[in-house]
């Protein structure tokens, strides 16, 4: 259910839309529909011409759909951004538009497992249709690869003892709520760094059970090729792996960040960076916690 009644609010909203926007008839997409906050912004500063597709795979956010000629939801992963809008008729786009992560509700449904302040099942799937639970990750995974995913996607400094203790706990039954992972991971959790080492545990299965490294690598792919000249590629992040690799690829047009030169030795770069990497304000920290960990970062297409 969803405690809060607000279904997400939109982080960075001026500037990330500002970004955004270089062309009213341009054709755009919203990788990350959620609450369509980002989404309605964009529709507003479009002429009649221009267009917006809003992509999300979480079928709650269907509920939000805007009503105007000018959007399209795509009820899809965002990794697929590109064969839809040849579906849709667009080999280029003007602008696109990832805000990273999960929405608000999320975090506030205590169905969904996302959040470690509620009991309930630890699903944390955002397709709810496929895929596995977190629980099957934590009662399925060998011990191993549980402490590789846990320092890798939590960057978790004692994962090897946190996949330990879920190793143990598991032997008695299977791990398929909130208080039994809470239970299992507490005496190896520190005291004074409770909180922030259950978010990153949260985190990293958050991010296994959505391939959410897989799927941003694929649509950062993508979106080189998707973007027109002079197109923008706007990305709001919210740790330092999303981080990265927007990064890397607004930097080089690779994930990995490698420069390919010419037989020339010229630099072969697809982007140019806009402006310094923003974070929000003291006042939208102040009045929206949740955004205290954004990054937003601009480049253009050359
Ligand atoms: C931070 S919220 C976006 C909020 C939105 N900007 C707004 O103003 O309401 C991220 C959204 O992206 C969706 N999402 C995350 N990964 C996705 C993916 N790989 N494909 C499609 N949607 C994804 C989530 O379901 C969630 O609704």
């Amino acid at each position: 259910m969803d405690t809060s009644g607000t279904y997400h609010v939109p982080v960075l909203l001026r500037q990330s839309v500002e970004g955004l926007v270089v062309d009213p008839d341009g054709v755009y997409v919203d990788a990350t529909f959620g609450g369509g906050g980002h989404s309605r912004e964009i529709v507003s500063r479009l002429s009649n011409k221009g267009h917006l597709y809003g992509f999300d795979q979480d079928a709650d956010t269907m509920n939000n759909i805007i009503k105007d000629n000018r959007f399209t939801f795509v009820y899809s992963n965002f990794r697929y951004m590109p064969n839809f809008m040849r579906w849709y008729g667009h080999e280029k786009v003007t602008g696109i538009l990832a805000d990273l992560g999960v929405s608000w509700h999320h975090f506030d449904d205590s169905t969904r497992g996302f959040s470690f302040r509620f009991e309930g099942p630890i699903d944390m799937r955002m397709n709810q249709k496929e895929g596995m639970k977190a629980s099957d990750v934590l009662n399925e995974y060998p011990e191993e690869k549980l402490a590789q995913l846990f320092w890798l996607y939590g960057e978790l400094q004692n994962g090897r003892q946190v996949a330990a203790a879920i190793g143990r706990a598991r032997k008695n039954s299977r791990l398929e709520t909130v208080t039994q992972l809470l239970d299992a991971v507490r005496p190896v959790i520190g005291r004074e760094r409770e909180k922030k080492d259950t978010a990153k545990l949260f985190q990293a299965l958050r991010m296994e059970v959505n391939h959410e490294v897989d799927a941003l690598r694929e649509m950062l792919t993508g979106a080189v090729g998707l973007l027109d000249k002079g197109g923008r590629l706007v990305v709001i992040t919210y740790h330092s792996i999303e981080d990265r690799m927007v990064k890397n690829l607004m930097k080089s047009g690779n994930i990995e960040g490698e420069i390919k030169t010419d037989f020339y030795g010229n630099r072969e770069v697809p982007f140019k960076a806009i402006g310094k990497p923003v974070i929000p304000d003291a006042a939208e920290q102040a009045a929206n916690p949740r955004s205290r960990s954004a990054k937003l970062r601009i480049a253009e297409k050359i």
